[in-house]
C-alpha cells in the first residue's frame, strides 16, 4: 500500500512540474537555441525630452546592419524586466502581461538570419526559424511603390494574446492590449532614437502571412511593427 502511494506521488509530481514548464513557455528556458542577450546598460542614451523632440518616422535605412547589443537594448525597452518582482519596462493592465515580442533579423551582427521570440524573464531570444522573412513579409507593392520596410536590417513585431487579459467574467478588456502594445512600442521608439536609429509604428501589414512567419496560434494577434535600422533620410 504504501508502495503505491509512493508511485502515485511521484506521478502526481510528474505531472505537477510538465504543467508547470508548460505554463511559462514565455520564458524560453527549456529551448535548445537561446541566444541570451547582454544586460542592457541604461546610462548610454540620451534624455527623454530629447528623445520626444527627436523622435521621428524614419522609412529609409543604409545598408548598415544593427548590433546585437543594440537589439538587446530595443527588447529590454519594449519587455523587459525591471525588478525581482517580474515588473518590465511598460505597463500593465492587473500585470497581467498579455504581450509577446519578435524579431525579425535580416542584418544583425553576431546573429544569424532568422525569425526570433524574445523572452523578458530570460532576457533572451529563441530561434524560431532560420531566414530573415523580411523580404518576404514585404514584398507587396504599395500604390506602385516598393514597401519600404523591405530594406530594415531588423523588424520587431507586438503581438497580443488576448486570453490572459480576459480573465474577468462577462467583462471584454480586449481594447487594453492594444493600448498596452502602444505603450511598449513607444518605449522601443524612444530607445531607437537614443540609439541614434530610425523607426516608424506601422499597423499595415499583411496578418496572414505574419502569423505564419511568426508561427502564431489562433489566440495570439500580431498588433504592431517596427522597422529599425540605421537612418538614411527623414522623410
Ligand atoms: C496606429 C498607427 C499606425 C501607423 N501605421 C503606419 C503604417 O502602416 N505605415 C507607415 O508608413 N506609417 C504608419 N504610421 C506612422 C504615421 O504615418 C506617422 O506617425 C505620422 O505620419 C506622423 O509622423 P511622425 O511619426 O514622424 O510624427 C502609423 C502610426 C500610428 C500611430
Amino acid at each position: 500500500m504504501k508502495k503505491i502511494a509512493m508511485i502515485a506521488i511521484v506521478i502526481g509530481l510528474a505531472v505537477f512540474f510538465t504543467a508547470i514548464m508548460a505554463q511559462s513557455d514565455s520564458s524560453n528556458q527549456m529551448a535548445a537555441d537561446v541566444i541570451t542577450l547582454q544586460e542592457p546598460h541604461i546610462d548610454g542614451g540620451i534624455s527623454v525630452e530629447k528623445a520626444l523632440l527627436e523622435r521621428r518616422s524614419i522609412r529609409s535605412f543604409s545598408d548598415e546592419a544593427l548590433t546585437l547589443e543594440e537589439v538587446s537594448l530595443l527588447c529590454w525597452a519594449a519587455q523587459g524586466v525591471t525588478d525581482d518582482k517580474g515588473h518590465r519596462t511598460s505597463p500593465s493592465a492587473m500585470a497581467t502581461y498579455p504581450l509577446e515580442l519578435y524579431l525579425l533579423a535580416g542584418n544583425v551582427t553576431g546573429l544569424p538570419s532568422g525569425v526570433y521570440h524574445y523572452s523578458p524573464q530570460g532576457h533572451n531570444l529563441t530561434a524560431i526559424s532560420e531566414g530573415t522573412k523580411i523580404p518576404e513579409l514585404f514584398n507587396s507593392s504599395m500604390g506602385g511603390k516598393e514597401d519600404w520596410r523591405k530594406s530594415a536590417p531588423a523588424v520587431f513585431i507586438v503581438t497580443g494574446v488576448f486570453e490572459r487579459m480576459n480573465k474577468i467574467p462577462g467583462q471584454d478588456l480586449s481594447r487594453f492590449v492594444y493600448v498596452e502594445a502602444g505603450t511598449a512600442s513607444e518605449n522601443l521608439l524612444l530607445e531607437v532614437v537614443s540609439l541614434g536609429l530610425g523607426s516608424t509604428y506601422t499597423a499595415g501589414f499583411d496578418e496572414n502571412k505574419t502569423r505564419e512567419y511568426l508561427s502564431l496560434e489562433s489566440g495570439e494577434t500580431p498588433i504592431a511593427v517596427l522597422p529599425v535600422g540605421h537612418k538614411l533620410e527623414a522623410d
